[in-house]
């Protein structure tokens, strides 16, 4: 230990005392522990439109300061009042995300003490635990040992890291390459691998977007047979990404012939499972993931399933070394940080130097709660789609569009008789509007076949049965009176 310092110094205004520190951060906890344990009695969504929003809350920065209990009322009324309640139980559109309170802490955590997690030395524990962290994604996903990667923004994060490590792949340094590569995936593959795509400065015209099977699934002959006619025309094929849980449907791409064929053709295997990844935990989901092992790239979102708060990503590759290629760089500047051998620098992995050590919040709730407890909310989460979908199919005014597939449901209103195509998607948007009006449930729309579709996506662990039967009453309520 260093002699600890006996003078006097000056203390920055900035520099607030212990019982200071202690009082604020009560009241912030006071405020979110509020919120959460009354998020029943609320609605799921408020908003406003711009101008509203910049009536209550556009204002100069002011000179002088005011304390917490006054900004927090502020924030409370003028602010947070007008956003949805992502954590609350009829939350069921989009992709959930419903962080659990220790996870949320842990980020508190990695402010408090803000860690650079971008290079070792500097922060030597903390990287330690993402190392450890991504170590038990990839076991969960079944991948090699020696499989790593790091933890993102989110899903859009890692799929980028993952198409520019592709590219550097396949050109290195030579642009002029760049022109010629292909990247495939189906016409429900998410729109971030698109962009990432794009980013990655493959023309628009070369994303290959296949037509998805009956089950909205990317065909391996379509495929293959794309890949072909690519090849005969002197082209590169670069990447497929695949789903492993598309966003419309829930759909999992079949990843096993997948595999097979990027092995055969030496084409980068990109699973892009941000939204169905973690369903591995459960039976239900590794069964339905299998084979993405097999990947050579997997992008995971830890703040959609595994319940912890924005924003964390993850990219898992088979050979950690291939993003390392595309990305490591040492200017002088940094030359001290520069590692030769076991330490990790994140930063040599993806685009971000500086980076907070958001592998704490999935640390602290996984070891708060245990894998089990998150193994059966997961099961629990995937089984109530099922269960929604089980009671759409005994109201004869509704119709399954997509059945429940790894915790999505796909269904509209179809009243007997009513068959003209506009006049469904109609009232479907209709119920849409109103179910959304009535604050219980925030749900979203997607199109299925052409078709206007409400889906929902119950994978919030505050969910439950109860609230499906509700859910689908309300729906049920909003057709009869259209
Ligand atoms: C399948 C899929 N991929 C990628 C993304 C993008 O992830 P993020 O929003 O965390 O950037 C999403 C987000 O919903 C997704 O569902």
């Amino acid at each position: 230990m260093p002699d600890v310092p006996t003078g006097t110094y000056p203390r920055s205004p900035l520099d607030l005392d212990f019982d200071t520190m202690r009082r604020l951060g009560y009241r912030v906890t006071d405020t979110v522990a509020e919120h959460l344990s009354t998020l029943r009695t609320q609605r799921v969504l408020d908003t406003l439109p711009r101008r509203a929003t910049e009536r209550l809350i556009a204002a100069p920065p002011p000179a002088r300061g005011a304390d917490i209990d006054t900004l927090l009322a502020f924030l409370r009324e003028h602010v947070f009042a007008h956003a949805a309640r992502e954590p609350h139980p009829g939350f069921i559109a989009y992709v959930p995300s419903c962080p659990t309170f220790p996870a949320s802490l842990g980020d508190w955590l990695a402010a408090g003490y803000n860690f650079f997690a971008g290079v070792w030395p500097v922060a030597a524990g903390p990287n330690q635990i993402e190392v450890l962290v991504l170590d038990w994604f990839r076991a969960w996903l079944g991948m090699p040992n020696g499989s790593g990667g790091l933890l993102t923004t989110g899903g859009s994060a890692a799929n980028l890291t993952a198409m520019i490590a592709a590219r550097h792949g396949a050109v290195g340094d030579d642009p002029s390459r760049i022109p010629r590569l292909i990247v495939y995936g189906s016409d429900q593959t998410h729109s971030s691998a698109i962009r990432a795509a794009w980013i990655a400065g493959i023309a628009r015209s070369n994303v290959r977007l296949l037509a998805c099977d009956a089950d909205f699934r990317l065909p391996p002959d379509a495929l293959a047979a794309a890949i072909a006619r690519d090849r005969a025309h002197g082209l590169i094929p670069l990447m497929i990404v695949a789903n492993g849980g598309t966003t419309n449907t829930g759909a999992v791409d079949p990843l096993g012939p997948l595999a097979d064929l990027a092995a055969r053709e030496r084409i980068w295997l990109h699973v892009d499972a941000a939204y169905g990844g973690f369903s591995v935990l459960s039976d239900d989901g590794r069964r339905a993931l299998a084979g993405i092992e097999r990947a050579d790239s997997v992008t995971l979102d830890p703040h959609k399933w595994l319940y912890v708060p924005f924003e964390c990503g993850c990219l898992m590759a088979r050979e950690p070394k291939r993003l390392k290629a595309a990305f490591q760089i040492y200017p002088d500047y940094l030359k001290d940080a520069e590692s030769d051998g076991d330490e990790i620098n994140f930063a040599d992995y993806g685009e971000q130097l500086t980076r907070y050590a958001r592998a704490l919040k999935v640390w602290l709730a996984v070891n708060y709660f245990g894998t089990d407890v998150l193994r059966e909310a997961i099961a629990y989460s995937l089984s109530l789609a099922a269960h929604a979908e089980a009671l759409v199919r005994r109201e004869p005014a509704m119709e399954v569009l997509a059945p429940a597939t790894l915790g999505i449901l796909c269904f509209r209103a179809h009243p007997a008789g009513m068959d003209d195509p506009a006049a469904l998607d109609a009232l479907n948007e209709h119920i849409n509007a109103a179910v959304n009006a009535a604050g219980r449930f925030f749900i979203s729309s997607t199109r299925i076949r052409g078709a206007l579709s409400l889906r929902i996506c119950p994978i919030g662990f505050r969910t439950t049965r109860e609230d499906m039967a509700d859910f689908v009453r309300d729906v049920a309520a909003f057709a009869a009176s259209a």
